[in-house]
């Protein structure tokens, strides 16, 4: 996978003093009365910089500020980073990765060649050391991350590679930190590149493309397949869901399906996963047209399916013991004499028929298809992420997923992981009431209900075609963008639920 800026890790045990590197970088508690060791060793080779700096205000040790000192000749590194980690009794694995992101951030921004963590040093024995190894990872990917590739002319560069280390001065230590880093690297780079992906404009991804770019993913890599469905063979098959969704767009629709079937006999006890991730790679409405403003913005509504596809890739690199299932029906939802209309009546790939009431629900329509194959392939555990709803964005806004289920324990194992992960949910319901709604007069099933709990008849509908699964779903239509730049990452695709679903089947994996 190319991503834009290159990071290349290592972990490496140094001297802090001695420590040649662009920037240094160290954590700071908005609440810790004076400095730890790390930071009072610095001081004192920077004579003293850094307690002038904090006594003087300029530092408050927010989180999502940093401070820049430049090096002497008493000290290796060019620049000490100092990077603000908020209160202490408030810090979670999360704050690691923030702090990372917000210093890889920084560092392209100043075009840092080389950056070397040593934030983990702050937290003392608060969390272990893989753990926190891995999340500055994750979040030196995060922080660094640009979409820049359509720029042939930038006034505003970026260095051509960062180098970053993760580093200890202790041997044992720097060893178990780098547990976490390789696969750190993994996430951190899967996740990367699926926001390159999902950045992607319509014109330049559409579902074969999408499909093509799944081929590539799984190229090389052993027990992980990739089978193309086109639209004969969707036709063949009876994915009128999927199809009739397609239908108003040159770009004809795909179902793409990765599976990754690891030799490992500890596989063989553990349920199977299905990951369904809805990937339309433009979201116009249909005849059920959107307004104009901020429409650009629905080349987002692939997020999902990108999500899964990196997923299932880095489940294999890191070699889980579990068999996977990344299932994404992918098609572009236009406006035309070939489309699929208000009123029509399709017959979907479990033979539940569903009354179309608005062309802008689509995403349901080729979910509902994927989760019938799920099924047939008899998965235990079916998760679902899509950009579904306007509804859940506005119900939970731009800080967390929307969170449904049918199955407790799976719904808390996500809560879980999206701590660990620092992908927020929020739990949601989609129980019989919400199904209700969904009850149409002349079919099955219609696909929208009422004007109120837009996010959560959504749901229900999905909830329809689970079978027997054990069946999560995340709504993730408010997280999947940046409007604008933060102090942590970039304006645009998010990449929201790679690091999320990874670490969900890495916990499920043992
Ligand atoms: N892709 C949209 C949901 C969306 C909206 C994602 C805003 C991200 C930001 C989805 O296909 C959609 O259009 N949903 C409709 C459903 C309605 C017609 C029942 C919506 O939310 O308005
Ligand atoms: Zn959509
Ligand atoms: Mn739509």
């Amino acid at each position: 996978m190319k991503e834009i800026i290159n990071v290349e890790l290592k972990t490496r045990k140094v001297d802090f003093t001695e420590y040649k590197i662009d920037a240094l970088t160290v954590g700071f508690f908005s609440d810790v009365k004076g400095l730890d060791k790390l930071n009072a060793l610095l001081n004192s080779k920077l004579d003293g910089a850094v307690e002038r700096l904090i006594k003087l205000g300029d530092f408050k040790a927010k989180e999502g500020t940093n401070a820049v000192i430049y090096g002497n000749s008493r000290i290796g590194a060019n620049r000490v980073l100092l990077v603000g980690l908020g209160e202490k009794k408030k810090a979670t694995l999360d704050t690691v990765r923030k702090a990372a992101a917000n210093a890889a951030k920084k560092s392209v921004e100043m075009k840092v060649a080389s950056l070397g963590l040593a934030l983990h040093k702050a937290f003392g024995g608060r969390f272990d050391l893989p753990a926190m190894g891995r999340a500055m990872v994750e979040g030196t990917f995060f922080g660094s991350y640009r979409y820049d590739e359509f720029i042939t002319e930038s006034e505003n560069g970026r260095p051509e590679q960062l180098k970053v280390e993760v580093i200890d001065p202790d041997a044992e230590k720097a060893k178990k930190l780098d547990e976490g880093v390789a696969s750190g690297i993994i996430i951190g780079r899967a996740q990367s590149y699926a926001r390159t992906l999902a950045n992607r404009p319509g014109n330049v991804v559409n579902p074969a493309r999408l499909a093509a770019i799944a081929k590539e993913l799984a190229t090389g890599m052993k027990n992980l397949s990739c089978t193309i469905f086109d639209e004969k063979q969707l036709a063949a098959k009876g994915m009128g869901g999927i199809l009739a969704v397609g239908s108003g767009s040159q770009n004809k629709p795909r179902f793409i399906v990765l599976k990754y079937s690891p030799a490992s006999p500890a596989a063989r006890g553990r349920p199977t996963v299905a990951l369904v991730g809805k990937a339309i790679t433009f979201d116009s409405g249909g005849i059920s047209i959107k307004p104009a403003a901020d429409m650009d913005e629905m080349k987002l509504d692939k997020t999902g399916g990108i999500a899964v596809m990196v997923t299932i890739k880095a489940a294999a690199e890191l070699r889980l013991p579990l068999n996977i299932f990344a299932l994404i029906p992918s098609a572009e939802n236009l406006p035309s004499g070939s489309s699929y209309r208000p009123g029509d009546i399709i017959t979907t790939f479990s033979g539940k028929t569903v009354e179309v009431l608005n062309t802008d629900a689509e995403g349901r329509m080729i979910l509902c298809d994927a989760f019938a194959y799920a099924v047939k392939q008899k998965c235990d555990i079916i998760i679902d992420i899509a950009t579904l709803t306007g509804a859940c964005r506005v119900a939970l806004g731009r800080y967390m997923a929307g969170l449904m289920g049918n199955d407790q324990m799976l719904i808390k194992q996500l809560q879980k992981a999206a701590e660990d992960s620092g992908e927020k949910v929020w739990p949601m319901p989609s129980g019989d009431e919400y199904a209700q709604e969904m009850k149409s007069k002349i079919a099955d099933l219609k696909n929208t209900g009422s004007k109120f709990g837009g996010a959560c008849t959504a749901a229900a509908f999905l909830r329809q075609f689970v079978g027997d699964a054990k069946w999560a779903h995340l709504d993730i239509a408010g997280v999947d963008i940046f409007d604008k730049a933060t102090e942590f990452a970039a304006e645009g695709s998010s990449g929201f639920g790679v690091r999320l679903l990874t670490t969900y089947l890495m916990s499920l994996a043992g």
